[in-house]
């Protein structure tokens, strides 16, 4: 199989943990005998450097010829004098936007075996956790107009606008039902109707669409209770689907269930048969160039890569569980360090991942 990927790094640690995933890649090229093309984009603070702009056209041209793109993080204090409109992390919500993908999945696994690194108690996470959140990406407050910041008699107003469609709704409900019909047959939908009339629509778009799923039972929760019962009671979750604002904190709270933000991969969509993968976490400026960062959230962003956009499930899966052994033989990147257990650096953490993998093919 000859296959072309997208690779945009971006700024800080991305560039860390992406070149890791690709090493990865290879490995899975190496063992299951399959060709992969790597094709290299720019995006972000690196592009402003190197281009005058976050996002080139070249970069976008690239990603719409493109049925896999595997994506770093973008952003970094050095940009952060630079107008907000042409800020790197505006890139990353322009070509979300570009692309369409309004599906983002963002899978919550709890490992046993990291409960010991967890600010919560050890039942909480139990014999595991996995569920998945599924953010809105490509509309809601991120893109909403009016927004801007203008002169006012208070000294200056700032503004933004959180508006939803029924259309923009539909389309990414249908997509938590269709998911939910293939794993537990419950979708949790998250908004805030008690206040605000995006999230009415909301709940009145994802109850009209649940007629077409009678077989998946919907519930309805407010984003803040959502938020409590996160960490109070996440075992209750199965696929949530939530705006694209909302689904962005939840996931970083959620994050805490999994041991680390580190750990935490996501995969995008649209219409389009095209694949966007990218850790949830940032650029992480302070550990930036350290060697410390943890490669697991985008080596499992490329897995979710070989499974959605070629369909190689085998292979995904032996990256999953060379992670969770390497996990189970004690390597641990800073952000998930426990004593007693070896702290290694992002390259190590990477190395054992495949030492895995080539005692599993
Ligand atoms: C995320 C990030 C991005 C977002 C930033 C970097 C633009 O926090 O993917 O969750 O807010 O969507
Ligand atoms: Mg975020």
């Amino acid at each position: 199989m000859d296959t072309k990927i997208t690779v945009i790094p971006g700024d800080g640690i991305g560039q860390e943990v992406t070149a890791e995933a690709i090493r990865v890649l290879d490995t899975i090229q190496d063992e299951y005998g399959h060709r992969f093309e790597y094709e290299y984009g720019l995006l972000g603070g690196c592009a402003i450097d190197e281009t005058g702009t976050a996002l080139p056209q070249e970069t976008l041209d690239l990603c719409r010829r493109s049925n896999a793109i595997l994506f770093g993080a973008a952003g970094g204090p050095e940009w952060e004098d630079v107008p907000s409109a042409e800020r790197p992390e505006r890139a990353v919500g322009t070509i979300r936007k570009e692309l369409d993908l309004f599906v983002n999945l963002r899978p919550i696994r709890g490992r046993k075996a990291l409960a010991p690194v967890m600010p919560v108690k050890d039942e909480i996470v139990g014999e595991g956790l996995d569920f998945i959140v599924i953010r809105e990406l490509a509309g809601g407050l991120y893109y909403g107009e009016p927004r801007g910041i203008e002169p006012h008699a208070d000294g200056e107003r700032g503004c933004n606008t959180l508006a939803y469609t029924t259309r923009e709704i539909d389309r990414v409900v249908r997509a938590g039902f269709e998911l939910a019909r293939k794993r537990s047959q419950r979708l949790t939908s998250v908004a805030k109707e008690n206040m605000l009339e995006s999230s009415k629509l909301w709940r009145e778009v994802a109850t009209k669409v649940s007629q077409d799923y009678p077989d998946v039972e919907l519930n309805h929760i407010l984003v803040d209770a959502c938020a409590y019962h996160i960490i109070r009671n996440p075992s209750q979750f199965d696929v949530m689907v939530t705006g694209n604002i909302f689904g962005d904190i939840l996931t970083d709270e959620a994050a805490v269930l999994v041991g680390s933000l580190g750990m935490c991969p996501s995969a995008s969509y649209g219409n389009a048969k095209q694949g966007f993968y990218e850790p949830i976490h940032g650029t992480a400026p302070d550990i930036t160039g350290q060697g410390i960062a943890n490669p697991i959230g985008e080596i499992l962003s490329a897995a979710l890569l070989l499974r959605h956009s070629f369909d190689l499930d085998t292979e995904a899966a032996a990256i999953e569980n060379a992670v969770d052994r390497a996990i189970d033989k004690g390597f641990r990147t800073v952000d998930i360090q426990q004593p007693g257990l070896k702290t290694v650096g992002t390259i190590e953490m990477t190395d054992a991942i495949i030492a895995e993998l080539r005692s599993d093919s």
